[in-house]
This record gives C-alpha cells, structure tokens and sequence, in this order.
C-alpha cells in the first residue's frame, strides 16, 4: 500500500469525517441520513455508489480522527477499491497517517493463506504539499517503526530468541548506520552481571547484552534507552500458572520498543545521541535454572535475594541499568519494561506507567504523550513501600513482602540500581498492559501495540 502527500484528484473513493454539526451543515447530509449514519464516533457509511466513505467523530481532535480512521482503513482493505482519498491539514495529518499504518496494520507472518487487499493508493489531499511535507515524512517513520516493533514482539519464541534478537538489532543497526555492540556469555561473565546470568541459565538460548548507538554530528542531547528483552517469560521455578503464561512472547516489548525507538530517531535524523541497550534473556526451567532462595550477586556489587523467579525483569535490568551508567553519560535515562501485572491492576491494561524522582520529567513525558496519543501515568515513589524489598540474608529481596503497589515497589526495585548522579535523569516505564492486546482498541490491533515507540518520538522531537 503506498500512501502519498498530494494536491486534491479525482479518486474512487473520498474519506470524509463528520461530527454531528457538520452532518447537519453538509449536502450529503439527506443521503447519509438515510443510510442511518448519525456521525457517531466510530461509526462508518459506506456508499459504495458515490464513491464515499463517511466517518463520525465525537469532535475533530486526533484522538477521534485516529480512531475512526483505523475503522475506515480496515473497511477499505476489504472492500474491492483500488484507491482512496483523505483529505488532511496540519491539525489532522498525523492523526490520519496513524489510523491508516498502525490501524490498518496487520500480522499474518504465520498464516498460511491470506487473501491480499485490492487496496493500492491511499492519496493524502491537501492545500499545500510543501508545508506539510515534514510532518509527513516524519509521521510515516515513526508509524512505521511502530509496526516494526509490532511485528518483532509479535514474532514467536522459537524463532525470536536472544541470539536472534542479537542478530535482528544487528541488522537494523547495519541499515541505519548505527554503531552495534553484542555481548554474549563470556563477555557477560567478565562483566560480573550475576543477575541477568542467573535469569537466562536455564534457557538453551545464550544470553546477549545488546547496545545500539546512534550518533549525529552535534548532537543537542545524549539519552540512554534501556529495554527489558524477555524472549519468554515462563516464571522460572514459580512457574507461571499456564493461562498466565501465553502471551508472555511480549516480555520483550521494552527491547522491542526501543529498537523501534532508535530507527525512528535515525531515520528523522535527530540531533539526540541515543543508547539502546537491550538485555536479551529467555527465563526457563530446568536443572540448572536459578531459584527461590538463591542470592544473586549483580554487577554493581549488591546482592540480591531471590524470593520469586518470575520477578525477573527487574534482575535482568538491574545489571543492564549499571552496565549502561557507566559506559555512557547520558542526559536522560529511561528503561522500558513489561515489568508488573500490578501496573495493570493500577492503571488499567492501556495505560504506561510512569515512575521517577523527577516531577519535572515525568510533566515533559506527560506533554509528550498528549503530543503522541499513548496514555501515561504516574506511580508515586514513597519510603514506606521501599522497606518492603527489605531481605533478612541479602541488600534486597527481589519481591515485596505485601502484595500492594506492586509495580512502585519493581519501580523502587531499580532505583536501587540508579547512581545518585542519574537519579534525577532517570524514568522507567512499565509498558505491562500498554504493550499487547487481545481486543482492538484505538489504532491498535490484536497483539502487540508498539506501545513507547510514538511517546519516545514525541519527546525526543521536542528536545
Ligand atoms: N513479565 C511479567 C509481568 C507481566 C505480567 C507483563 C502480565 C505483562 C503481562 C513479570 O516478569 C512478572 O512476572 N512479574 C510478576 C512479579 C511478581 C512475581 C512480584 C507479576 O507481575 O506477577
Ligand atoms: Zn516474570
Ligand atoms: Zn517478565
């Protein structure tokens, strides 16, 4: 499918949004109005005769444009046009651009049969092609590496492992110029990261520390992405209970998101230094798999108390975090991780969890995710849910001794591993619920949702 920035033409189909004042203004509204289109949000009119395609929107803001417009596109992909026409301006180009690449987005990688959309042309009209030309590209780069992201969370654990996803980075930093750095084993033995060593034992798949660079010529900033790359998180010896463990293909979502991250960044060409650095690990069972009651010592030296193998995450970004402070001094540093099921029980299954010391930060991620349309919110730190992760044998147990606050007390877990210099740079998102989705909603189909890829594009845009 091919999406281009044009001046207005004649096309078989014409996209046209409604709101209930502009139906009632509007010539077709007689027509409309007979086929029972009322310009309810979500609500399509197809009249295949006139060649178009009408939408409702509650109000014309990007939220309901980008909704309705993942509807429309999916119709038009099962319909038998060829081509279709939106016509966009500056307030709705984005929305617009994301309904159609992320909301008609789809994974059939292993489906055998799928039957191809007739659907070729997707015309944008506009007034001016010139002033609207950046926004597009850029739009298009960040929507498409969403569904980069997408496509490798997506991708099964035997095929995704951490050696692939090794090679998969590898790749990508091959085509984007970047700079690639791959740890394996030994590497990671000298490194003394006993944490992230412990989680991946069991596991037939090496584990790889992975670090992307991206570096531009005068770069304004110097930011540091850390990404939880869990191939598959089985629970470990605290087996996960067997309906909690399918889907657990997207523990990798954090990795995934800040591959995405960097490709779009390059691709726009920002002026930001940006890090990814990826712990890609495969938590298993096994004989020789790490277990409750071992104390793990991590790289920076604190021990660590294993009471529950499926908090493993948080061992793995332990070691990542440390390792990826002292390599490079970053203005920002932000981690990405389906860390807690308790994020989802906080903030519901849409929502990223935002926790950090700094208010200021966590406002400018507020203001980005508005910019972006992903849904953020805030997990307060406090001192008494800190003294939970108090351990009687080690620094630190790897759970909390009470089962509320679940994903500050994981937050908690790695401000451990935070230096005091970087406390105030630092946030980490607990993308557990934002990540994947069985049901659509917004632009966002069955599976994984991309979810970091748009926030972080906003926020490193307006640096
Ligand atoms: N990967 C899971 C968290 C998760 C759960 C992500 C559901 C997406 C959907 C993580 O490793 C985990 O298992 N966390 C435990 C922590 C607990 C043992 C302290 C959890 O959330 O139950
Ligand atoms: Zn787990
Ligand atoms: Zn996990």
């Amino acid at each position: 499918m091919k999406i281009e920035l044009v001046n207005d033409l004649a096309c078989e189909v014409s996209v046209l949004y409604f709101d209930k004042a502009s139906l009632e203004a509007s010539e077709k509204s007689e027509i409309l109005g007979r086929a029972g289109f009322k310009a309810e949000q979500d609500s399509l009119c197809f009249l295949y005769e006139s060649g178009i395609l009408a939408c409702g929107v509650e109000k014309f803001d990007a939220e309901s444009i980008r909704s309705v417009t993942s509807l429309a596109i999916r119709s038009l992909k099962s319909s038998t046009f060829s081509a279709a026409k939106f016509h966009v301006d500056e307030n709705s180009l984005v929305a617009i651009i994301e309904g159609i690449v992320l909301g008609g987005y789809e994974f059939n990688k292993y489906k055998s049969k799928t039957e191809p959309s007739k659907l070729e042309d997707i015309y944008l009209a506009c007034e001016s092609i010139e002033s609207l030309q950046e926004q597009f590209q850029n739009a298009l780069i960040v929507a498409e590496a969403t569904n980069f992201t997408r496509d490798i969370v997506n991708s099964i654990p035997y095929e995704l492992n951490p050696p692939s996803l090794a090679k998969l980075a590898k790749e990508l930093a091959k085509e984007n110029h970047l700079a690639c750095e791959i740890l394996g084993h030994a590497e990671l033995k000298k490194e003394k990261m006993g944490a992230l060593l412990a989680v991946g034992r069991a596991s037939e798949h090496e584990s790889k520390l992975i670090h992307l660079t991206y570096k531009p010529k005068n770069p304004k900033k110097v930011v540091t992405l850390v990404g939880k790359g869990l191939t598959y998180d089985s629970g470990g010896l605290s087996l996960k209970p067997a309906t909690s463990m399918v889907t657990m293909k997207m523990d990798k979502a954090g990795a995934c998101a800040v591959l995405g991250i960097i490709k779009a960044v390059s691709e726009m060409k920002l002026d930001v230094e940006v890090h990814a650095f990826i712990g890609a690990v495969e938590n298993m069972i096994g004989g020789n798999a790490y277990k409750p009651d071992d104390v793990l010592t991590s790289r920076s030296g604190t021990t660590i108390e294993v009471r529950n193998t499926d908090a493993e995450g948080r061992l793995v970004l332990a070691d990542v975090l440390d390792y990826a402070q002292e390599k490079v001094q970053a203005d920002y540093l932000f981690d990405f991780a389906t860390l807690t099921g308790a994020c989802m029980i906080a903030l519901g299954q849409y929502t990223t969890g935002i926790m950090g010391h700094s208010n200021m930060l966590k406002h400018s991620l507020f203001d980005a995710a508005q910019e972006s349309g992903e849904l953020v919110g805030s997990l307060p730190f406090n001192r008494h849910l800190k003294k939970l992760l108090k351990s009687d044998i080690a620094d630190i147990s790897n759970t909390a001794s009470k089962p509320y606050g679940g994903a500050i007390t994981a937050g908690l877990f790695l401000d451990k591993f935070i230096k005091d210099e970087n406390k105030e740079k630092w946030l980490h998102f607990d993308i557990a619920g934002s990540a994947y989705t069985e049901a659509p909603w917004d632009c966002n189909v069955y599976g994984a949702t991309g979810a970091g890829v748009r926030l972080m594009s906003s926020f490193l845009r307006a640096l």
